[in-house]
């Protein structure tokens, strides 16, 4: 269980990666956020495309910054939308964690108090269609 400063840390963190989304298709500013076991904290945000099906979300954005900077843990990631409701990630982002931590921790925030804290193994209960090819 992780301490209640540390969320407070990455809620904070992923409301400012909001503020850096280029979102400008959508007007849906998403930002992310997720610390590895000691602490050191990576962040995303969306980044959208005229040709729309090459939008990242902030949530890949967050996984794949930290993959290139050398960091696989994800522990708890936190999403933020400046929305009255929470947001969950997609299916493409589901996937993407899981690849890193099936039971990955996922908190979604938002500007009211209503909040979604569940864990990826909920959101994604069957990750291994790649059975065959893992070895
Ligand atoms: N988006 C995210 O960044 N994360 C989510 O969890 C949901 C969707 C982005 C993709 C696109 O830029 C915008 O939100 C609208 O779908």
């Amino acid at each position: 269980m992780m301490e209640n400063t540390l969320i407070d840390k990455l809620i904070d963190n992923a409301r400012r990666a909001a503020l850096n989304a280029y979102s400008v298709y959508s007007k849906f500013p998403v930002g992310a956020a997720f610390a590895n076991k000691s602490g050191v904290i990576f962040t995303g945000c969306n980044v959208e495309n005229i040709s729309f099906g090459l939008t990242n979300c902030a949530e890949r954005t967050a996984v794949f910054k930290s993959i290139s900077e050398g960091n696989r843990e994800i522990e708890t990631l936190v999403v933020y939308t400046p929305t009255q409701k929470p947001t969950p990630p997609c299916g493409a982002c589901r996937q993407v964690i899981a690849e890193f931590n099936k039971n990955a921790r996922i908190i979604c925030v938002c500007d009211s108090n209503q909040r979604i804290d569940t864990t990826l193994d909920k959101l994604f209960p069957v990750p291994d269609f790649t059975v065959n090819l893992r070895k």
